[in-house]
């Protein structure tokens, strides 16, 4: 059977570097064909930057191309989320500096070009931060839709309210311009908003767990894992969530979670709803918008991922 290919869009950032580690770990099942950035929890530069340190910590240096996209959203002024990131967006863990330079070409003109291509053979698009680069590849190539199986996002709440405002996610937030664009564009999406990362709080014990794997990408895990709960227990007094990498763990193992059909409206007027998702649940609707998730089984998965390097 064909290997899911995929593309990641990103913001590294401490949990997209997890999600990163894990989908290279999970190289049975899926094959990451390119990485993308965007500017997000930290500046551009610095997210491409990260991108390149997970890519070469995988080991992927020399196969896996990591393309710079947007530096900054659509329309609205930039916003980044350093108290949960720190001011590297890796938090206070420190890696040897990337060898391997980033392509040349531009993330988005890299979604468009690669997407095209793919049609007859379709690719999975997971978008781990701000959806701009996926919007301007849509606006730019229309007809990318059809190199695209499905679209697994995480980004928006529903019945949880946001981590940035009282209403909006962080992602959909820092562009809600573009994620109004993508939940627009047709193409089958799942949605792991945080009405399903709340469900994944890391505990310390289990970062202990990760960290006991030994080899030097699980340790860094563990480190990645380690200073997202210091920095979310500074901000919200309780442990990170497992954001991005949720959206590896649904695509390896879809039964651990459950959802409900639904269109999704991005509130995209100024004013203190300002990114707000809002799902319409109804059975034709062509998004999966998750709600519920087995903590135990994602966090066991992610750890069997994991254990992968240094087999
Ligand atoms: O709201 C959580 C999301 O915002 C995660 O993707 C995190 O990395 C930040 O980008
Ligand atoms: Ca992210």
């Amino acid at each position: 059977m064909r290997k899911r290919q995929i593309i990641i869009d990103c913001d590294p950032g401490l949990d997209d570097a997890v999600a990163l580690l894990t989908a290279f770990a999970a190289s049975d099942m899926m094959d990451v064909a390119g990485i993308t950035t965007a500017a997000g929890n930290v500046r551009a530069e610095l997210t491409l930057r990260n991108a390149r340190i997970i890519r070469e910590l995988a080991g992927r240096g020399r196969e896996v191309p990591v393309c710079a996209g947007a530096p900054g959203p659509l329309l609205r002024d930039p916003v980044t989320a350093e108290d949960f990131h720190g001011t590297t967006g890796l938090g206070n863990v420190v890696f040897p500096k990337p060898r391997v330079r980033a392509s040349r070409a531009h993330g988005v003109n890299y979604l468009v070009r690669t997407l095209r291509a793919a049609r007859g053979q379709p690719m999975t698009l997971v978008v781990t931060g701000p959806m701009t680069n996926l919007a301007l590849a849509l606006a730019m190539a229309p007809d990318i839709v059809s190199g695209l199986d499905e679209i697994v996002v995480m980004g928006g709440a529903d019945v949880e309210g946001g981590n940035i405002t009282p209403y909006a996610e962080f992602n959909v937030f820092a562009d809600p311009h573009a994620a109004a664009a993508v939940f627009r564009c047709g193409v089958p999406m799942r949605v792991l908003s945080l009405d399903v990362t709340h469900q994944l709080l890391t505990s310390d014990e289990q970062v202990g767990r990760i960290r006991a794997l030994g080899s030097t990408q699980a340790v860094a895990a563990a480190d990645l894992l380690a200073a997202s709960n210091r920095l979310e227990e500074n901000e919200k007094g309780r442990h990170a969530p497992l954001h991005d990498p949720s959206t590896i763990i649904a695509l390896l193992r879809p039964d651990l979670f459950e959802g409900r059909k639904a269109e999704v409206k991005v509130i995209t007027e100024e004013g203190e709803e300002f990114g707000r998702t809002i799902p319409d649940y109804r059975e034709d609707g062509h998004v999966l918008w998750y709600t519920q998730a087995d903590a135990d089984g994602v966090f066991s998965e992610m750890l069997g991922q994991i254990a992968r390097y240094g087999e």
